[in-house]
C-alpha cells in the first residue's frame, strides 16, 4: 500500500503533477485487486497484465525519467538506487526485526517487475512457491520429494513468512515455536489450555517443533522422526533422568522386556497417548483407573477400544477369554466387581519378558513389590502372588483350588 502520501505530493510538485494522477489509478488499481489478495489461494496469476501505474504513466507521457536517469531511458540507468527508488512511494519494507536477504540488499526486482507482469504484485512468477523456490532450491526439492507436505506450505510460503520483513525469526507471523501454529490450529489452542494432565514435552525450549516439522517429513502428520515410538523414546530415556523426572525410562523398559504389546510393535505409543495432553491419567486418550483397585466400570478402561469387554463381563464363556477355570471367567472373578483389580495388577501393556500373555514379573501394591509367578500349561495356567497361595485355572478340566 502506498503509505508515504506526503512524500508522494511533494514528489509530485516536483516532477509537474505526474504523481497526482498516480494516485487516481492507484485507487481504482486497488480496487480491482483487493479480492485476489490470496489468503490461502495458490494461484498467483493475474486475469490481466499487471502495469505498474508509474510506469504506465511514464508510458503515457513518454517520460521515464521518475525512475531512470534518462527520458527514454534508453540505458536502463537507475535515477536512484533501489530500495530508496521505490520507497519514495512505498512503505519501507526493512523496517522490522527480521529482514529477508534479499530485500536488506535491497533487490525488489529479484523479486518484482518494476514494469509490468502477468502476475499479481508485479511478481515474477505466477506462485508463490514457484518464487521462492526459485532461490530456495531446496526447499524446491523438499516439496517435491516428501511425502507429507503440511497443506499450508503446500498453498503459498507466505500463509507463514512475510516475504519482506517481521518481527519474529525468518520473518515468521508470530513465533514460529507456537504461537504460529495456535493461530492457525485454534482448536488445539483450546485443548492446552484446558487439558488437565498437560505435557512436559511442550515446556521444552522447541515447543511444537520438538515433535514436528513445520514444513512436512515423509512421516505422517509431519513427525521428526519415523514413527511416534521412535519419537516418544527420544525424549523417554536416560536424558529424561537427568532432568530428575520420576517417570520410568520407557527406552530401557522397553529394551529389557522385548515382547511390546500390539500398538508398541507397530510403532504407535498415540494409539493411547495423545501427546499434546488430555484429562485422564498418564495422557490417555481414554481413562483408565489410577489404583490396583476400582470398581469395574467398561468405560474407565482404554483397553476396549481394542479388545473385547466380554472378556471381562460375562460371568461364564467358553469363548471370550482364555483366562477361565471351564467356562468360568477368572477375569470376571478378578476385575469385575465393586473393589475390582485394574488389569495393571497382573499385565504390563508396555512390554514383558518373563511370561506370556503380557503377564508382569512383579506386582507393586502400595510400596511392595511382589512377584506373581505364573505357570503357564497347554489348557490354562497357575500363578502364587501374594494374594494368595497357588492357584490354578484350566480350560478343559477345571481345577478346584483351596479357599
Ligand atoms: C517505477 C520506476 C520505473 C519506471 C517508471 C520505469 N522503470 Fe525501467 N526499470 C526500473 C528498475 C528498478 C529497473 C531495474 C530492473 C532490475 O535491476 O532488475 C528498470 C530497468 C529498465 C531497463 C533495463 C532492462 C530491463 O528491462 O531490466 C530498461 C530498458 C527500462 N527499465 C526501460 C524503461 C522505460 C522505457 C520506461 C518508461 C516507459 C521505464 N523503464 C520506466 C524502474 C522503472
Ligand atoms: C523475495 C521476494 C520479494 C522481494 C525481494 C521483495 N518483495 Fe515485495 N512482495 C513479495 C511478495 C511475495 C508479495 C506479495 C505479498 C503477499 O501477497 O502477501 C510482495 C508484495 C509487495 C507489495 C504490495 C503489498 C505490500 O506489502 O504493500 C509491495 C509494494 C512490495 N512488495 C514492494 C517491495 C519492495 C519495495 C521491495 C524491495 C525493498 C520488495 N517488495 C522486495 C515478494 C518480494
Ligand atoms: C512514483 C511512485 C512509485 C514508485 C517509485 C514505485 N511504485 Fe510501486 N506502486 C506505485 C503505485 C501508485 C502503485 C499502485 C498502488 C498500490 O497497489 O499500492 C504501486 C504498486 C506496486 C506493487 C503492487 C502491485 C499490485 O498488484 O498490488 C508493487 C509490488 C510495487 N508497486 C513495487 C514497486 C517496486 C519494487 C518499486 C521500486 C523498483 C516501486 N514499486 C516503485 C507507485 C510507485
Ligand atoms: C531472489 C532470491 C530469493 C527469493 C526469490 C526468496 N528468497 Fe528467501 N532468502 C534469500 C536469501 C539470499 C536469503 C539469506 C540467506 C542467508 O542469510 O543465509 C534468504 C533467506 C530466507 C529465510 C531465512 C533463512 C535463514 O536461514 O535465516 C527465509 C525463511 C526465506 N528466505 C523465505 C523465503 C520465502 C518464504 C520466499 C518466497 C516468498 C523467499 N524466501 C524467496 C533469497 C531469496
Ligand atoms: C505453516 C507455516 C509455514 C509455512 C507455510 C512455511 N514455513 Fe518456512 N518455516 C516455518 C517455521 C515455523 C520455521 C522455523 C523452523 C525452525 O525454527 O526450525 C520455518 C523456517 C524456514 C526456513 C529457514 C530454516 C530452513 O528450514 O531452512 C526457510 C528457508 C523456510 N522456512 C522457507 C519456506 C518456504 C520456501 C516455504 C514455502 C515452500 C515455507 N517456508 C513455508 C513455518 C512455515
Ligand atoms: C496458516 C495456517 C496454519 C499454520 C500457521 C499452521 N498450520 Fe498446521 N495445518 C493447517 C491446515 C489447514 C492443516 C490441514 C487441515 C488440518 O489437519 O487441520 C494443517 C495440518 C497440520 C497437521 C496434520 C498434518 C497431517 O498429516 O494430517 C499438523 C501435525 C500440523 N498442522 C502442525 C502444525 C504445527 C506444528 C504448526 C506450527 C509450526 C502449524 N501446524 C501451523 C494450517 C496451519
Ligand atoms: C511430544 C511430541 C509432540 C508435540 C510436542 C506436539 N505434537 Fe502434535 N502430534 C504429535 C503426534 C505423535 C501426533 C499424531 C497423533 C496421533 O496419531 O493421534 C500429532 C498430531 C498433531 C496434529 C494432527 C492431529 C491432531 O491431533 O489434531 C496437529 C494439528 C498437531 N499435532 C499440532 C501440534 C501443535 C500445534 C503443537 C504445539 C502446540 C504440537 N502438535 C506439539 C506429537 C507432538
Ligand atoms: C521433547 C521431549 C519429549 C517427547 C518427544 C515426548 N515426551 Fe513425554 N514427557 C516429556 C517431559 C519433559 C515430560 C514431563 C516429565 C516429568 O513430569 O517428569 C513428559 C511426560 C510424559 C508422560 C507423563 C504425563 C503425566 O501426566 O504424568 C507420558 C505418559 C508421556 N510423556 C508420554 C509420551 C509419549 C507417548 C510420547 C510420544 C508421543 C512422548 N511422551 C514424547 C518429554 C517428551
Ligand atoms: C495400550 C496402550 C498404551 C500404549 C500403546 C502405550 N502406553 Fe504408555 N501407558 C499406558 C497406560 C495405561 C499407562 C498408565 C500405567 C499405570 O499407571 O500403571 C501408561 C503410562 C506411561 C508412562 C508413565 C510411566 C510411569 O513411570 O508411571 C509413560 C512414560 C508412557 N506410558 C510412555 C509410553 C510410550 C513412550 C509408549 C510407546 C513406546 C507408550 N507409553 C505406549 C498405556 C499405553
Ligand atoms: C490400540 C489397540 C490396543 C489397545 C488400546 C490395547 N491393546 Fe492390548 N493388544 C492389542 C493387540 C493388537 C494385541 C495383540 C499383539 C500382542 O500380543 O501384543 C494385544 C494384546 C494384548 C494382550 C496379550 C494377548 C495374548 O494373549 O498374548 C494383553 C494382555 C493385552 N493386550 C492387554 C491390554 C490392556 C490391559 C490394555 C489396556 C491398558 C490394552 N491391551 C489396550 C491392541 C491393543
Ligand atoms: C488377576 C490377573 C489378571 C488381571 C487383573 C487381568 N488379566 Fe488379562 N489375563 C490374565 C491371564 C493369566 C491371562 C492369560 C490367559 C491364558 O491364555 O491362559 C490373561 C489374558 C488376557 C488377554 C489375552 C486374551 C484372553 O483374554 O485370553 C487380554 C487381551 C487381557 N488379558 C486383557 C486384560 C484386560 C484388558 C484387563 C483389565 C481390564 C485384564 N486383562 C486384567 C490375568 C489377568
Amino acid at each position: 500500500m502506498v503509505k508515504h502520501m506526503k512524500k508522494i505530493i511533494l514528489t509530485a510538485a516536483a516532477v509537474g503533477g505526474l504523481m497526482l494522477a498516480v494516485i487516481a489509478t492507484a485507487g481504482t488499481d486497488k480496487a480491482n485487486q483487493s479480492s485476489t489478495s490470496a489468503d490461502f489461494e495458490p494461484n498467483m496469476k493475474s486475469a490481466a497484465k499487471v502495469v505498474h501505474p508509474p510506469y504506465q504513466m511514464a508510458k503515457d507521457d513518454k517520460d521515464c525519467s521518475f525512475c531512470h536517469t534518462e527520458k527514454d531511458a534508453k540505458s536502463g540507468a537507475l535515477k536512484m538506487d533501489m530500495p530508496d527508488l521505490c520507497y519514495q512511494c512505498h512503505e519501507a519494507k526493512d523496517t522490522k526485526k527480521f529482514i529477508h536477504g534479499p530485500v536488506g540488499a535491497g533487490a525488489c526486482t529479484a523479486c518484482h517487475n518494476p514494469h509490468e507482469s502477468e502476475n499479481m504484485k508485479l511478481l515474477r512468477f505466477p506462485s508463490i512457491n514457484q518464487l521462492c523456490t526459485s532461490c530456495h532450491a531446496d526447499k524446491g526439492h523438499f516439496l517435491k520429494n516428501t511425502k507429507h507436505i503440511h497443506p499450508p506450505v503446500q498453498d503459498q510460503c507466505t500463509n507463514c513468512h512475510d516475504p519482506h520483513t517481521e518481527d519474529y525469526k525468518f520473518q515468521l507471523k508470530a513465533d514460529g515455536k507456537m504461537d504460529l501454529c495456535l493461530m492457525c490450529h485454534v482448536e488445539k489452542k483450546e485443548h492446552l489450555a484446558s487439558v488437565t494432565h498437560k505435557h512436559g514435552a511442550l515446556e521444552r525450549p522447541r515447543k511444537c517443533l520438538e515433535c514436528h516439522n513445520p514444513h512436512g517429513t515423509d512421516t505422517p502428520r509431519m513427525l521428526i522422526k519415523d514413527t511416534s515410538k521412535d519419537l516418544c523414546l527420544s525424549c523417554h530415556n536416560d536424558k529424561m533422568e537427568q532432568d530428575g523426572s520420576k517417570l520410568i525410562n520407557m527406552d530401557k523398559h522397553l529394551k529389557e522386556h522385548p515382547d511390546h504389546h500390539g500398538p508398541i510393535l507397530w510403532g504407535d505409543c498415540a494409539a493411547c497417548h495423545n501427546p499434546h495432553g488430555s484429562d485422564n491419567l498418564r495422557m490417555l486418550k481414554k481413562p483408565f483407573p489410577e489404583s490396583f483397585y476400582a470398581k469395574f466400570d467398561e468405560k474407565s478402561y482404554i483397553c476396549f477400544e481394542c479388545h473385547e469387554p466380554a472378556k471381562i463381563q460375562d460371568a461364564a464363556t467358553t469363548t471370550a477369554t482364555n483366562f477361565r477355570n471351564g467356562t468360568k471367567n477368572m477375569h470376571f472373578v478378578h476385575v469385575n466387581k465393586d473393589k475390582g483389580r485394574t488389569c495393571r495388577a497382573c499385565h504390563d501393556f508396555h512390554g514383558t519378558k518373563e511370561y506370556p500373555h503380557h503377564l508382569r514379573l512383579k506386582t507393586s501394591f502400595g510400596a511392595i513389590n511382589f512377584p506373581i509367578r505364573y505357570i503357564e500349561t497347554p489348557t490354562g495356567g497357575s500363578c502364587a502372588p501374594a494374594c494368595h497361595a497357588r492357584r490354578h485355572y484350566d480350560r478343559e478340566t477345571p481345577k478346584e483350588n483351596l479357599k
